[in-house]
């Protein structure tokens, strides 16, 4: 069903976590400090990092759907969201989560968001927000976003959109060839058309401006160290897997490239906040 386990989502979510733009951050939760209560829809949700990380910058009483295609890791994300709480209680289909002195209720909506996006914004989402999701969406995707948020006079706040840059410590000659195999694999069909990629970031920021957004953007990069060896394990592992399948890289390259240890990784990402002006 995804190509995102639940390991996956767990082991990003501390180094995603850390990576946030701060001033980003500080702009989002100024602009709803004297709110009391807000709606938020959460695209390609996952195991729902970003409401744990999102939530603090909100107003007390907050209402969030978690959208997302694959049931599994929404079903894996109300079981962490239960432990991640301080208190919970579950009315049928609604979770509501006492966090500080927050709370927190959430739906969850099993959705294909190439199709089901606008039934979402329908419901008048106050707050439309993502993390690591829109190098997955097409430029066409983002396009129809940008409008649509737009016209449902929505704020919009993209978290951890990878943009393309990306070195590896140490350096090797092929490296430069490994990234352009990787971004090439990036730019497939992941099931919104031709998928945005590395250009997805410049792409919100440029959609949201024309649509007359008032847009603040950031970076949030990965800086991976000796601490993060897993998932500098797994970023190798799954670049390998990808320059594997998109071809045009010699396999004793790939081999030879797998096998140079690693202590740190530069991963670029943008952070998005726009709003109506
Ligand atoms: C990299 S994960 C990010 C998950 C989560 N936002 C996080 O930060 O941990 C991308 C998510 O997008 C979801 N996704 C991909 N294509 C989708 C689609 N067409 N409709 C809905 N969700 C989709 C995946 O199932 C996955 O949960």
């Amino acid at each position: 069903m995804s190509d995102f386990s639940p390991e996956w989502l767990d082991l990003r979510e501390s180094a995603d976590a850390r990576a946030r733009n701060h001033d980003i951050a500080s702009a989002v939760a100024a602009r709803f400090a004297l709110r009391s209560e807000l709606s938020v829809l959460d695209l390609g949700a996952g195991t729902g990092a970003n409401l744990r990380a999102t939530s603090p910058l909100l107003p007390q009483r907050q209402f969030w759907t978690l959208a997302d295609r694959d049931p599994t890791l929404l079903e894996a994300g109300k079981a962490k969201l239960i432990q991640w709480a301080d208190r919970h209680e579950a009315d049928g289909e609604v979770l509501v989560l006492i966090k500080g002195n927050q709370r927190i209720t959430v739906r969850f909506r099993v959705a294909d968001l190439a199709r089901e996006t606008q039934a979402l914004l329908d419901e008048k989402p106050q707050l439309v927000t993502a993390s690591a999701f829109f190098d997955l969406t097409s430029e066409d995707y983002i396009r129809m976003l940008a409008k649509a948020v737009t016209e449902a006079k929505a704020a919009f706040y993209a978290t951890l959109t990878y943009n393309g840059l990306q070195k590896w410590t140490p350096h090797r000659p092929a490296d430069n060839q490994i990234t352009a195999a990787f971004h090439r694999h990036q730019m497939r069909d992941k099931g919104f058309g031709p998928a945005a990629g590395p250009l997805a970031a410049s792409e919100l920021i440029d959609q949201f401006r024309i649509n007359g957004n008032v847009v603040l953007d950031g970076e949030s990069p990965w800086r991976l160290e000796r601490g993060d060896r897993m998932l500098i394990h797994e970023l190798i592992r799954g670049h390998a897997v990808a320059v594997s399948e998109i071809g045009g890289v010699d396999e004793k390259v790939i081999v030879n490239w797998v096998n140079v240890s690693r202590t740190g990784a530069f991963v670029g990402h943008t952070d998005v906040f726009a709003v109506p002006s």
